[in-house]
């Protein structure tokens, strides 16, 4: 079962952002089934860990990308990335051996929730000023 659905939708008609936000998806989804699957310990910390850095290494091609830009909502834009980017290394850092399935459920939503409000809001500022 996928919990994140992409819809063409959430295209920005910049192909780099595009290909990492959808590989962001199956990231996501990649936390959901192992979860559902009750995949042991190290498989889903290995999962959580690629999900960090992939979120880490996109928000700094997206805010290069605005940059070159001159994108006038960068720094309300970056100050999003960055206070998400601490609470999702907060909770990767903070996973230990003894997690609840529950707790790597509720966290794959809040990354779900996350990504599609910051897609279809301030992602989409960047179409909307011109490339
Ligand atoms: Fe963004
Ligand atoms: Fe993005």
């Amino acid at each position: 079962m996928t919990l994140l659905e992409w819809k063409d939708e959430y295209l920005l008609g910049m192909n780099e952002l595009d290909f990492e936000h959808r590989d962001l998806f199956d990231c996501v989804n990649e936390i959901y089934e192992q979860c559902s699957h009750k995949a042991d310990f190290e498989t889903v910390a290995v999962c959580l860990g690629r999900l960090h850095a992939r979120l880490a290494a996109h928000f700094a091609l997206e805010e290069n990308t605005m940059r070159e830009m001159k994108n006038p909502h960068y720094a309300g834009h970056k100050a999003e990335h960055d206070r998400f980017l601490d609470e999702v290394t907060g909770i990767v850092a903070d996973f230990k051996e003894d997690f609840t399935y529950e707790d790597v459920d509720n966290f794959a939503h809040l990354v779900q929730a996350w990504i599609v409000g910051h897609i279809t809001t301030y992602d989409r500022q960047l179409v909307e000023h011109g490339h």
